[in-house]
Formats: structure tokens, sequence, C-alpha cells
């Protein structure tokens, strides 16, 4: 049995012969032909299947499911379980799209070796075809792609490190700070980083960095110039019951349809409206007539009896 499988060759799976996998190569691709990357946070196989349908490339298991699914005031307590929860989640959804996990707050800020170890259950018991990290830890994104997983760099406004930021902050706003974050890209890019997500920083800051870099670069808050975009999910439908960011631009209102379909079908429950007779199962005319017949005869036994 052969254990590879060329594209367009005799033994590729007829299955997937629609179907063109992204990769982190093809997100490389995409750059060098100018063609935007779309990216977009889930969560769950709901969800996950709607945005792989659509033709999303990138699909974002973030940590933010901390705040957007676990309702948590930050990032920081979501667990490696948890996310390996809902990776394996999106995993079984996604047949075309990058599967992404983000890696937790605690989960690779030990010892490089710890850090790989948690990098590795996500490719192996969840299938994330990269990890995400925040910050530049060259040394960390050397050690995960020496082990063959591939890296997302995260710089900016990451939200894991909101303490010490202070908030959540626009970043690189000063000289030095420009520097430092087009050092840092330079530097993610250098040890093997294969994307670099840019949160949260000035237009101009970003266009730069993209523009120097060979890798793509994906923006949230870092303006129209990035190779591509991602947004959290539910702040893009307007399910994250936070106050909009300036630059989450909202799609449809799902809370207010979801709103109004949860109270139709309550008032429908209270007014005996749900279920109707087509909504019912029914037994077979035989049975129904030997069930009456049964109760007909229960009824003469008891009036004999009386
Ligand atoms: O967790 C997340 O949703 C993210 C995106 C905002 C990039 O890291």
């Amino acid at each position: 049995m052969s254990l590879t499988n060329f594209p367009g060759s005799e033994n590729s799976s007829p299955l997937d012969s629609s179907i063109t996998k992204v990769t982190i190569p093809a997100l490389a691709e995409m750059k060098r032909q100018g063609k935007p990357i779309s990216a977009l946070t889930a969560y769950d196989y709901a969800t996950s299947r709607l945005v792989d349908e659509v033709g999303i490339d990138l699909v974002l298991v973030g940590d933010s499911l901390a705040m957007v699914v676990m309702g948590q005031e930050n990032t920081l307590a979501v667990t490696v379980d948890e996310m390996l929860h809902h990776t394996r989640a999106v995993r079984r959804a996604v047949r075309r799209a990058l599967v992404v996990a983000d890696m937790p707050f605690g989960s690779y800020h030990g010892t490089v070796a710890e850090a790989v170890a948690n990098a590795v259950r996500f490719v192996k018991e969840a299938g994330a075809e990269a990890v995400k990290i925040e910050g530049a830890r060259t040394a960390l994104v050397r050690a995960l792609t020496d082990a063959e997983i591939p890296v997302i760099g995260h710089l900016g406004l990451t939200p894991q490190s909101v303490h010490r930021m202070g908030g959540y902050r626009v970043q690189a706003k000063t000289l030095d700070a420009v520097q430092q974050i087009k050092a840092d890209a330079r530097a993610l890019q250098e040890a093997g980083a294969g994307v670099l997500v840019l949160e949260g920083i000035p237009r101009e800051v970003a266009a730069e960095i993209t523009a120097e870099l060979l890798i793509p670069t994906i923006g949230i808050g870092a303006g129209p110039d990035c190779d591509g975009q991602i947004l959290v999910f539910h702040d893009m439908v307007n399910l994250s019951f936070a106050p909009k960011a300036k630059f989450a631009r909202r799609y449809a209102d799902a809370a207010a349809l979801y709103r109004s379909a949860i109270d139709h079908y309550r008032e429908d429950v209270e007014h005996r409206a749900f279920p109707s007779d087509e909504e019912s199962y029914h037994l077979s005319s035989a049975v129904k007539q030997e069930l009456s017949e049964t109760a007909e005869d229960q009824t003469k036994r008891k009036l004999h009896k009386v």
C-alpha cells in the first residue's frame, strides 16, 4: 500500500477529487499570486461545516472560545483538553480549509519540550494541521517546525498578554514598538512560521510587515493590506454579547434571528400550538382498531364484574 497520494495521480481518492485541500504551501502561493486569504474562527461541527462549505480558506479553533463559547472574561482559563475537544469537532466537519488549533495560555510557556508535547496532542489527538502561538517565541517555532508541526505566529495585540498590556489595546503605536514588531515578524518567518496573524496594530505597520515578509499575514484589526483577514465568528454574526470592536464588521444578526425563533417556539409550546398533528407519529389504522377493540373489551369486562 502506498502512503503517498499525489493530487491528480491514479491513486487519488475519488471522494476527494473535487476538493483541493488548503495547505500552508497553498497559502504561501495565494500570497505570491495576490489572492486574499479568508479565515474565520469556529469551534463546533455545525458552524465549521458552513464555514468550510462556503469556501473559507483557514479555520482557526481560537482560544477566543473561552469567551464566546464558555462565557469567560478573557482567554486565559481555557485548557488544552477543552481546546482538543473543540478541535476534534471542527476537524470532523472540515474537508477543504486548513484547520489550525490555538495553543492555550500556559500550554507553551514552560519548556520547549513541554510545548512541543502539547502541540503534538493537537495534531495526533485532534487532527489539527497547524498550531497558533502568540508572541515572538522563535526557539519554540523552530522546535515545532523541526517536529513537522506547521506554526502560525501571532503578533500585536496578543490576548493572552492581556495583563501585561493592561487591557486590550492597539499595539505598535510608537517608533520603537513598530521597529520591534517588524523585527519579531522577520524573526518568526526565519524561525519557520508558515503564516503570521497580526492583531490590533495600525494599518500602516501591518502593510509594511506584509510587504516585507514572504509568508502570508492574516489581519484582525490590522487594516486591509494584510494578505488575508480573520474575524471571530461570534463577532461577525452578533453572538458575542460584547461591545463591537471598530474592526469587527457585523455580517448578520444571529442574536435577533435566534431570539425570535426561540421566542416563537416558547409561545407555541405555551399555547399548545407545537407540535401539530402533522408533526406527530401515528399508529397504523389496523393497530388503532385493535387498540380500541381491546379498550372496549376491557370496559365490557369491568361492567360484567360490577
Ligand atoms: O482566538 C482567536 O480567536 C484568535 C483570533 C482573534 C486571531 O486568536
